[in-house]
């Protein structure tokens, strides 16, 4: 969508700094550095720097090497347009029912101008193909969920299909595969369109790339208008995809009719469509001066407007964010102006568009990637290495580091594996299994001798583990290799399990166990803290990925 109409100098703060956080979240990894996000933008260097610093300042930015990287936190706009939604809660448990019925992936999209935007993704691990993540936008030709959506499209949606432009299509739609910008003419789209409105179903055969798959059946509101499409994502070497269909169609009905009662019985608000033309007739209208004056408030009434779902009034909106009325008002009308929020009857509700703001990017962020940050700050505060790691079988899987730069340091790089049983962050993630889980691992297997310290004594190991239990960390002396003392606490999920652990490794000889516990250990579980923060947000409406 283009950003030229943004470029007027007269344009307010909040305007500009959604321009940066989708120029942001078009780059690559979603970080760049502040030259580059001139140019991206448009705006003059000063305008971009003191953006830079109100994102920084608010967490939604982080700076790493020169560049502006998007940072976790902002995942909490995305997560308030699917909170305010309720797609999330609606659809979610129903989706990942359906993807553990079939063994095949599983996704929710609701239309978002001429896009498909996913909201919901449960996704099997397999090798072949893309997968997309939640705030992905695919053009509607190319996917399954498009030609339901394009069904119900007036003609400003067709002049705005018709006006994209080849040369954005890349920018515009990160997450397709490269190189393919073809697209049907105009009257074949229309044909698909009016064929899988007749048929209550559509077929992605091979669209976004070769093998991929897909069928897509509405999920009707109480008007009966789409409000999302319910997509079984398959490859060839599994089903031919008139095979998927037949398979997969009767139980996609079956659920695709139980997310429409839940929508319907209030479990979640219809996804709010973006009508094409929403956008120039808001603009049109005269905000005159009173275009917002701070971005860091703008951007507190979006992370706001989930509060309810169905949308929240302007009273509910100035009392969960603190804010007086009348700015207010103004931010919603400027989110309103930019195509981020709806109002109706009194009531204003996020935008699909939202997920705009960073969601894609940070959506696929691995635990390794997320812990990265908080690791590298907590290496320059304790001048020690740290770690994430995830337990694998018998042994730690080292899924994040960041090293001390110290002559002397033990060599570890990522997927390095460790016996668990001698090792602090092995038996934090011993200790976070449920009992019954626990006592199978102990009784599994010989825990092998690898210094004269280590604990091989199953029943030795046990009574360990719940002492890391009561206390909420591991401190390992020399039971892996002599001369290496290790710190570890638990990193959890939104729902308290532990999914990784943190540690800080040092020299025996260095530091004391007296000092890794009263000087290192608020920091590491601060660090994890920060960690598990970020891992709560991004979990909000799907799975972690694969580390
Ligand atoms: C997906 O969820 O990844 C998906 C859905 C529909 C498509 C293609 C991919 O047509």
């Amino acid at each position: 969508m283009p950003d030229g109409s943004s470029r007027d100098a007269s344009v307010g703060p909040l305007e500009r700094g959604l321009l940066v956080l989708r120029a942001l979240s078009r780059a690559p990894g979603g970080r760049l550095r502040a030259s580059a996000l001139v140019r991206a933008t448009g705006l003059a260097r000063s305008p971009v720097d003191r953006i830079t610093t109100t994102l920084l300042r608010l967490g939604y930015l982080r700076e790493a090497g020169g560049e502006f990287a998007l940072a976790p936190p902002l995942l909490a706009l995305g997560a308030a347009y699917l909170r305010g939604s309720g797609v999330p809660g609606a659809f979610g448990p129903r989706a990942r029912a359906l993807a553990d019925a079939l063994d095949e992936s599983v996704s929710v999209a609701v239309p978002d101008g001429t896009g498909v935007r996913f909201v919901v993704q449960y996704t099997r691990r397999r090798a072949l193909s893309v997968s997309f993540r939640v705030g992905d936008l695919l053009p509607a030709e190319r996917c399954a969920p498009g030609a339901l959506f394009a069904a119900e499209w007036d003609e400003g949606h067709f002049a705005s299909w018709r006006l994209r432009s080849p040369g954005d299509f890349a920018a515009d739609f990160p997450a397709l595969p490269p190189g393919d910008a073809s697209r049907p003419a105009e009257p074949a789209l229309r044909a698909v369109a009016a064929q899988a409105a007749r048929r209550g179903w559509s077929l992605d055969d091979q669209l976004l790339e070769p093998g991929l798959v897909a069928v897509a059946v509405p999920v009707p509101d109480a008007s009966g208008a789409t409000a999302a499409a319910l997509s079984v994502v398959s490859h060839t070497s599994r089903h031919g995809v008139r095979e998927l269909r037949d398979f997969a169609l009767p139980r996609m009905r079956a659920t695709a009719e139980r997310m429409s009662a839940a929508l319907a019985a209030g479990a979640g608000a219809p996804a709010p469509r973006a009508g094409a033309d929403d956008l120039t007739a808001a603009a049109k209208r005269d905000l005159g001066p009173e275009y917002l004056q701070s971005l860091a408030r703008g951007l507190s009434v979006l992370a706001a407007l989930g509060g309810e779902p169905g949308g929240m009034t302007l009273s509910a909106v100035a009392q969960g964010t603190g804010l007086p009325r009348a700015t207010a008002r103004r931010s919603l009308l400027t989110l309103e102006s930019l195509g981020y929020v709806a109002a109706d009857a009194g009531r204003f509700r996020p935008l699909p568009r939202v997920l705009d703001l960073g969601h894609p990017v940070l959506s696929r962020l691995t635990l390794g990637e997320i812990a990265q940050p908080h690791l590298a700050e907590l290496v320059a505060q304790v001048g020690e290495s740290a770690s994430t790691a995830v337990l694998d079988g018998r042994d730690i899987r080292y899924v994040g580091r960041a090293a001390a730069h110290r002559v002397m340091s033990v060599a570890i790089t990522l997927g390095t594996r460790f016996p668990a049983h001698a090792t602090s962050m092995g038996r934090v993630l011993l200790a976070g299994l449920p009992p019954r889980e626990r006592a199978a691992w102990l009784g599994a297997a010989p825990l092998p001798r690898l210094t004269g310290r280590t604990v091989t004594d199953p029943g030795a190991l046990a009574r360990l583990l719940e002492q890391v239990r009561a206390n909420g960390f591991a401190l390992v002396e020399q039971e892996l290799e002599e001369g290496l003392r290790s710190l570890a606490v638990p990193v959890r999920d939104a729902e308290g399990r532990v999914v990784a652990a943190a540690n800080i490794s040092m020299h025996a000889g260095r530091t004391s166990a007296a000092q890794a516990r009263e000087d290192f250990l608020p920091r590491l579980r601060r660090a994890a803290d920060a960690i598990s923060a970020d891992i709560a947000v991004l979990t909000a409406a799907q799975d972690l990925p694969p580390a």
